[in-house]
């Protein structure tokens, strides 16, 4: 899709982080924007940086909860008519062993990080199509490719992600739909995701026995992630990729290394690689 300026974006989770800087590069862009995220405290702060340089309107969203991802598309079209972007985004993770994971937290991360992006798509690729032209794109992980320790709830629903997007955009050219679709895989991003899951996690999942081991994990996982990119440089990154129609997009293409591992492996000996 070019020629952004004008056009329609709505970006779930982009109270913060990654989000936060898909929603500074698509102002930069000319783009009108729809910010939801799950609560309304950063989407003030949101109003007031980039209500200066763009339309945004910004939306309390919860995305694992249908009627209110239908309610996010609702208010879209009536404040701007129209959508041409979706980035489903919104997303969260413990680190948890597969064997310690509580269905209750197993529910909550694929809820929100592979359901959310499911409503998304049944929600506005309709709303978009209607639009004449547009994209869905869907924030996955690297761990939607390969799953490492400690993160299975994470990984079954990012591996879920792209299995989404990539069935999506196969179809969308198969039929010619002015629509594409593409997926972000991202490595090590500089954001307070590990905080801010520990905040979101429902209160009914939360046991007393590994709360704090929970958080320690997520502390040692979150000064990883202050080495990594800023999510501002994400933001953009997303948006040349809508701008140039591609598939994959990724934050750290040396990490394909371990991927190409993982098939070779796979290929040579049958064996499951360490990463
Ligand atoms: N930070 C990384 O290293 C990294 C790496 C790979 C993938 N990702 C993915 O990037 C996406 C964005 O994460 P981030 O790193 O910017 O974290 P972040 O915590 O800064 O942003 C995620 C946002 O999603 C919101 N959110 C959580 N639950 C929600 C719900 N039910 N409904 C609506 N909004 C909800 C949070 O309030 C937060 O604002 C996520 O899907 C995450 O899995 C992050």
């Amino acid at each position: 899709m070019n020629n952004l300026a004008g056009k329609v974006a709505v970006i779930t989770g982009g109270g913060s982080g990654i989000g936060l800087g898909m929603a500074r590069a698509f102002a930069d862009a000319g783009m009108r924007l729809v910010v939801a995220d799950l609560n309304e405290e950063p989407l003030a702060a949101v109003r007031e940086e980039l209500g200066a340089r763009t339309e945004v309107l910004t939306h309390r969203c919860d995305v694992s909860q249908h009627d209110e991802v239908q309610g996010l598309a609702d208010a879209a079209v009536q404040r701007f008519g129209s959508v041409n972007l979706l980035c489903s985004n919104a997303g969260v993770g413990i680190p948890t062993p597969t064997e310690n994971m509580k269905l209750a937290d197993w529910k909550w991360i694929i809820d929100v990080d592979l359901w959310g992006p499911i409503y998304g798509v049944e929600v506005f690729l309709p709303i978009i199509e209607a639009a004449g032209e547009g994209h869905i794109t869907a924030t996955a992980s690297l761990a939607g490719l390969i799953a490492g320790r400690r993160m299975g709830a994470y990984n079954v629903a990012k591996h879920g992600v792209v299995a989404l997007m990539a069935s999506l955009e196969r179809e969308l050219r198969a039929r010619k739909s002015p629509v594409r679709a593409s997926v972000l895989c991202p490595g090590p991003i500089n954001t307070n995701i590990s905080f801010n899951s520990v905040k979101h996690r429902p209160g009914g999942a939360k046991p007393k026995s590994d709360g704090a081991a929970s958080g320690r994990a997520a502390s040692n996982i979150q000064s990883m992630l202050e080495q990594g990119m800023p999510p501002d440089e994400v933001g953009r990154l997303v948006l040349r990729a809508i701008e140039n129609d591609e598939f994959w997009i990724f934050t750290h293409p040396q990490w394909n290394k371990t991927l190409q591992k993982q098939l070779d492996a796979m290929n040579d000996d049958r064996s499951l690689t360490k990463a």
